[in-house]
């Protein structure tokens, strides 16, 4: 893809110019934090590929959207199989047209089922970290234009503990870390959480086991985890849900729907219902700092370092 240096470059100083002047406005007028009070920002994370995170982030943010909650699921994973794969949706346009000024946010945002919005990724997205702080501040000031029309934003990070999904679950707050019974995935899982604790001083952190046989057994997985961080890091998880082992989950992921829009009866979605109901069932205070007030302000805290 070919992008006009001189354009974008533009088009960045013309955004920053634009937002300093907003930032200003807003703080004088005392707006800036009456903005911003009702979206929750979500991250949905894991230390190891392949655990269920795209597949319950686009389910749970269908059946929030059943639950009169409006919903964006930014893709944040530059990798394959992404939520525009499992929704069957073709993109023209993603987050990289938008870090670019090329497009804005609702020309790249498509619609899903139940009218769900989601901005995709694109394996082109820079590190961002590496962002310049004309490029973040687009990104705020595009964010900026969701601010009435939305409940939730759900990020599905790549695995790992690249910079990108550090970035992102930083910004986030709420943090919602998947894993299965797999040895593997649990350390990793740990590890995770580890880094986010230790090093970018994440304290809370909630916990989905998936692809399990039972309720006993993602509670004793949840136990050995949660031990571990008790004792070795002086940090409790708390356990927001499992979600069982369920073939209807993989037929619908080929057939490119959503296993709860295919199969709402089904055990994995029965599942995935009693969580998107405890997450909206919770009041905002109680995540005051996972708003998008607080995901802006860290974007701009970091451009900034
Ligand atoms: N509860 C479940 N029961 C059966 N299969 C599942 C379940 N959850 C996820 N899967 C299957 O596991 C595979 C991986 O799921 P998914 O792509 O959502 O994982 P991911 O964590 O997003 O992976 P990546 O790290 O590569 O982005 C998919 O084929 C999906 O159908
Ligand atoms: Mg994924």
């Amino acid at each position: 893809m070919i992008v006009d240096q001189a354009a974008m470059l533009r088009e960045i100083k013309k955004k920053e110019k634009h937002l300093n002047n907003q930032e200003g406005a807003l703080v004088a007028t005392g707006a800036y934090a009456m903005r911003h009070h009702d979206i929750r920002v979500i991250s949905v994370t894991s230390g190891k590929g392949g655990v269920g995170k795209t597949n319950i982030t686009a389910n749970l943010a269908y059946l929030l959207a059943g639950q009169k909650k409006r919903t964006l699921v930014l893709d944040a994973d530059a990798g394959l199989a992404n939520i525009d794969v499992v929704l069957g949706i073709n993109s023209p346009y993603n987050l990289y047209h938008v870090l670019n000024g090329e497009k804005t946010l609702s020309e790249a945002i498509i619609s899903g089922p139940r009218g769900i919005k989601i901005l995709p990724s694109a394996s082109g997205i820079p590190e961002m970290a590496e962002l310049s702080r004309g490029q973040k501040l687009t990104l705020i000031d595009e964010l900026n234009t969701l601010n009435d029309s939305l409940d939730f934003m759900l990020i599905d990070t790549s695995a790992g503990i690249s910079s990108n999904v550090m970035y992102f679950n930083m910004a986030a707050k709420e943090i919602i870390v998947v894993t299965t019974p797999e040895p593997t995935a649990m350390t990793d899982a740990y590890a995770l959480i580890k880094v986010l604790y230790q090093r970018h001083a994440k304290r809370r952190f909630r916990m989905i086991v998936n692809m399990v046989k039972s309720a006993n057994e993602a509670r004793e997985i949840y136990s050995r985890l949660s031990n571990a961080t008790d004792h070795f890091l002086n940090l409790t998880i708390e356990y927001l849900g499992y979600i069982v082992l369920d073939d209807k989950v993989r037929e619908s992921v080929r057939q490119q729907k959503l296993v709860a829009e295919l199969h709402p009866e089904c055990p994995a979605v029965k599942c995935l219902t009693k969580i998107s109901e405890k997450i909206s069932a919770e009041t905002l205070e109680e995540y005051e700092n996972g708003s998008i007030k607080f995901f802006w302000e860290n974007i701009i805290d970091k451009s900034r370092a």
